[in-house]
């Protein structure tokens, strides 16, 4: 599967162009799975073309859900069976815990493997399993396994979480639409992702008010029927063109994406010096002959600035003037970035939970290995503005998360082949 598993990069190339960003991963994934709590069709539109997409298909097909993937991807999941919960795919992906809906709502009993995800610290799922409790959910670990026991009532309630989390918010949300009476989510995400996870619930037949808000009103419905919905376009993909144009003093256009998702970060890459103009669904970061400058950074729940851009940020204040500190606020082992970038002579270092970036001129191609994600997609770029030629192992990682991501990359000048 992952047979030509290395990029090789020639820099330094100053990237320009147009790119199409395409559907969100994290709301894509989240919907499709959560699209088995009702038995009518759903067809979804703008699903991106990504690994972690195809592993969700693949577990799903599994579970005996019809999935035809054309240009729409159509989910048909009248005739399903919960025998396959423990198939070895859950663990590939972070996003096979909303399985969890599905098994309370269409079954009332089952296991679950605990899914996987990144690499980029503890990813415990308590929040998950706290929120369904309170809704009346018999849930509980089994040593690899979440076990749930049969289910008499789902029953509304207020529930407030003691942390944020877009996942468990997502969870109890789903699930709720489906409980007796009125649950309301306090201290919830409020993330886009959520609100276009939301609007896909509504467009079912559930009752959601607020979501985008910290305060989540959801009303029990007694079932969901099918609909078409087309998939918000992926905010961080977005952001990460944008450093790319700012990081390699190009001048870069991305479309068909929501702007007013992008708020911080649009802010913070302003500071950086470039030139940014907008319209509701494009926006163009233009760094031509501008000098770049440093930014401090603190990643924190949405709407404050997000810990998936956070590694592209790093190669940022790498390469620009002046120095700043990275703060992660999210996520504990988000830095196996910064010893790739020190390879290509970056000055970093990491204390506590802070990257202290000192700036340098030029980053010098190198071996460098990616982790995870988006410690992959910075690579990538750093090897697109380092000098001579930079070799990313374990590119498999970028597959999951970037669409077309050596051809959108190339058509913007970069020179990047797999090897
Ligand atoms: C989602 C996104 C991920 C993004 C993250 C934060 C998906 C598939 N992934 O991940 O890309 O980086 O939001 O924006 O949508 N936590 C607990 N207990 C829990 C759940 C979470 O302690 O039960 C902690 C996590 O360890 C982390 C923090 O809460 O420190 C936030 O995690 P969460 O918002 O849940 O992230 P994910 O949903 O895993």
């Amino acid at each position: 599967m992952y047979y030509m598993n290395k990029f090789r990069i020639l820099g330094p190339k100053k990237l320009k162009g147009k790119i199409k960003i395409s559907g969100s991963k994290n709301s894509a994934l989240a919907i499709i799975f959560i699209s088995l709590l009702t038995e009518k069709p759903i067809t979804l539109k703008n699903v991106p073309y990504i690994q972690d997409i195809d592993i969700a298909i693949k577990i799903l097909t599994k579970l005996g859900v019809k999935i035809d993937r054309r240009e729409f991807m159509k989910i048909d999941s009248s005739k399903i069976c919960n025998k396959f919960f423990s198939c070895s795919l859950i663990k590939y992906i972070r996003a096979s815990i909303w399985l969890l809906p599905a098994i309370i709502i269409r079954w009332g009993s089952g296991e679950l493997l605990l899914p996987g995800g990144c690499s980029i610290g503890n990813r415990p799922v308590d929040l998950h399993i706290w929120g369904l409790k309170e809704l009346g959910v018999k849930i509980k670990f089994n040593r690899n396994y979440l076990k749930i026991d049969s289910i008499n009532k789902l029953i509304g309630k207020t529930i407030c979480f003691n942390k944020i989390s877009v996942g468990a918010t997502i969870t109890v949300m789903s699930v709720a639409t489906l409980a007796y009476g009125i649950t309301i989510i306090k201290n919830a995400a409020r993330d886009p992702e959520i609100i276009d996870i939301a609007n896909f619930l509504n467009k079912l037949g559930a009752k959601i008010i607020n979501a985008g808000e910290s305060k989540i009103i959801i009303v029990g419905v007694k079932y969901l029927k099918g609909c078409i919905y087309s998939i918000m376009s992926d905010r961080i993909e977005t952001g990460t063109f944008l450093t790319a144009a700012a990081v390699s003093g190009g001048d870069v256009l991305c479309y068909n994406t929501c702007v007013s998702n992008l708020k911080i970060v649009l802010k913070k890459l302003q500071f950086t010096g470039a030139k940014i103009t907008y319209g509701q669904d494009w926006v163009r970061l233009n760094m031509i002959d501008k000098c770049l400058r440093s930014v401090n950074i603190n990643t924190a729940p949405y709407p404050s600035f997000p810990t998936d851009m956070q590694s592209q940020f790093t190669l940022l204040n790498s390469v620009s003037n002046g120095s700043s500190i990275i703060t992660e606020n999210i996520f504990e082992n988000r830095f196996m970035h910064v010893a790739e970038f020190i390879k290509m002579g970056a000055r970093l270092k990491i204390k506590n939970n802070k990257i202290i970036c000192h700036g340098v001129k030029k980053l010098i191609g190198n071996k460098v290995n990616a982790t995870d994600l988006r410690s992959s997609i910075s690579l990538v770029l750093a090897g697109c503005i380092a000098d001579g030629i930079t070799v990313v192992k374990n590119i498999h990682h970028i597959y999951r998360g970037y669409e077309s991501i050596k051809n959108k990359l190339n058509s913007l000048g970069a020179v990047i082949e797999c090897i």
